[in-house]
């Protein structure tokens, strides 16, 4: 079940009118006036849950007014016939106050909130469990990819209670869809994204439409680096997984050092594989066990891996995206020049060397033209506008939001007639407008990460294919 929390500035209330399946949580601490819980309760179809939410645990209301206008209001929900009633951790009279709720037939919500990240959260755990509340609701703060370890561990202590768990933050908002899948009777939503009351919390429509709002079993993709929250993997390559299987989830994991890549892989079993971004695709391919294609294992960086046994098969999907572009738009003799000798440049250069075309390489640090595989020309920075390329594959960072500003270039060099941007945020690129200005053909950003993604998105059907087919 999702709850969507509810403020002042959500009344009249409406969308959950007919929606027995969506339960919703007054915010009591929200409203300036008195809640007209009676009109509530007949407005809403599903379970509803009165908070009276104190600052220290991420609310507006003073600790001080949770034995006055904070008790009042929700016993008022009481009476109104609200089907839960949220009671904090470390309120006055606990034990009387559940006794109060319990005895009118209805349920205690007992929460806990703690704002700061790395905070051992079990002991309160123990703390509540202790207590007779229906239902535990234990909320931390995210700080690294060892909270979704740390998240399971209070799942398996917790055994039958009911407990919602998750972190707060965009960049741990896949623990609150993990909830869901641990047996939580309820994660928390927001009407839509731009509605949210708490960091990380999602809308309603994405919860349903994009990770399913079930328990129990589930095979699982991610996409790792951080900061993730913005990801658009998820929303990518979710529909094809769920049309194999519609237990496949695919999540956001936050992580930026081997020790959070090898965390975070060891923590889910259920992972089949992972897309893998910045800044971890170095660590990742320091992790993997063997390559798919093994002549990417000398790019050193990997953007894909694959569960293999118990070890990880790596794959760099720029680098098959990149075969696919200079085989279709750059003629068997063209000479390709790449600007910037990072990453995704190595990758551009092993797919010219692979189809045959010839390459040259320029990049700023000429430090990193020293150790260029044979038969691949050198041009040092300061002759990068020099003429005798056709094919241009901008790989530099230079031109990146919010610089958008800055070109690698200053003009097009005489001859090109190509050229392919990497970037794609801007759509357009300064030098991209130079190109077109220039009269050259221009391969945009995009094309790069659409044909990159759909490589993975195949790893990936395979992998759950397989494992689908083997269960
Ligand atoms: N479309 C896609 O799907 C896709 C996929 C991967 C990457 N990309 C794009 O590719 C770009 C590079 O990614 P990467 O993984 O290769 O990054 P990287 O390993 O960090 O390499 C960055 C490159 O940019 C150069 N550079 C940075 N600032 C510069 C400056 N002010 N002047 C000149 N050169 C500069 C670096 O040169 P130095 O060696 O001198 O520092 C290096 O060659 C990124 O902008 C990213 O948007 C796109």
């Amino acid at each position: 079940m999702l709850c969507v929390s509810l403020t002042a500035a959500d009344l009249p209330f409406a969308p959950a009118r007919h929606d027995t399946a969506l339960a919703v949580e007054v915010r009591l601490d929200f409203f300036e006036e008195d809640v007209d819980a009676e009109a509530l309760r007949a407005a809403t179809a599903g379970p509803l849950l009165a908070t009276f939410r104190s600052r220290h645990h991420f609310g507006r209301g003073a600790a001080a007014d949770r034995d006055g206008v904070g008790l009042q209001q929700r016993w008022a929900c009481l009476a109104a016939d609200f089907d839960w009633i949220d009671l904090e951790l470390d309120e006055n009279n606990l034990a009387e106050k559940i006794r109060v709720v319990q005895e009118a037939g209805k349920k205690v919500v007992l929460s806990h909130h703690s704002l700061e990240a790395g905070v051992d959260l079990e002991p309160f755990l123990k703390q509540a469990l202790a207590t007779k509340a229906d239902i535990i609701k234990i909320i931390g703060t995210g700080g690294s990819g060892a909270d979704f370890a740390g998240q399971r561990h209070l799942y398996a202590l917790a055994g039958e209670r009911p407990l919602v768990h998750f972190y707060m933050g965009g960049d741990f908002y896949a623990s609150r869809v993990l909830a869901l899948r641990y047996g939580a009777p309820f994660t928390f939503v927001a009407k839509n994204e731009k509605a949210a009351v708490a960091p990380g919390q999602i809308g309603i429509e994405t919860m349903r439409g994009l990770f399913g709002d079930r328990a129990g079993h589930f095979q699982a993709f991610a996409v790792l680096g951080r900061p993730i929250a913005h990801s658009r993997s998820p929303r990518y390559h979710t529909p094809a997984l769920r049309a194999i299987n519609d237990e496949a989830l695919f999540v956001p994991l936050p992580g930026e050092n081997d020790g959070e890549l090898q965390q975070l892989l060891a923590t889910f079993p259920e992972l089949l594989g992972a897309a893998v971004t910045k800044p971890l695709k170095e660590a990742a391919a320091r992790l993997a066990d063997g390559y798919l294609h093994p002549e990417a294992g000398s790019l050193g960086a990997v953007n894909t891996l694959l569960r293999d046994g118990s070890g990880w098969r790596a794959a760099n999907t720029d680098y098959l995206a990149m075969q696919d572009i200079l085989a279709r738009d750059v003629p068997a003799d063209a000479v390709v020049r790449v600007i910037g000798y990072g990453g995704l440049g190595k990758a551009v250069v092993l797919a010219c060397r692979k189809l045959g075309r010839p390459v040259e390489v320029t990049n700023r640090s000429v430090a990193k033209l020293h150790d260029l595989p044979d038969g691949v020309t050198a041009v040092p920075w300061a002759e990068r506008h020099r003429e005798g390329a056709f094919a241009l594959v901008q790989a530099t960072s230079v031109g990146m939001s919010p610089h958008q500003d800055a070109s690698p270039l200053e003009v097009i060099p005489n001859g090109v007639g190509l050229l392919i941007e990497t970037i794609y945020n801007p759509a357009e690129t300064r030098l991209m407008q130079k190109a077109a200005a220039a009269g050259v053909r221009v391969v945009d950003g995009h094309v790069l990460f659409e044909k990159q993604a759909a490589h993975q998105n195949r790893l990936f059907r395979e992998a759950l294919s397989a494992e689908s087919g083997a269960d």
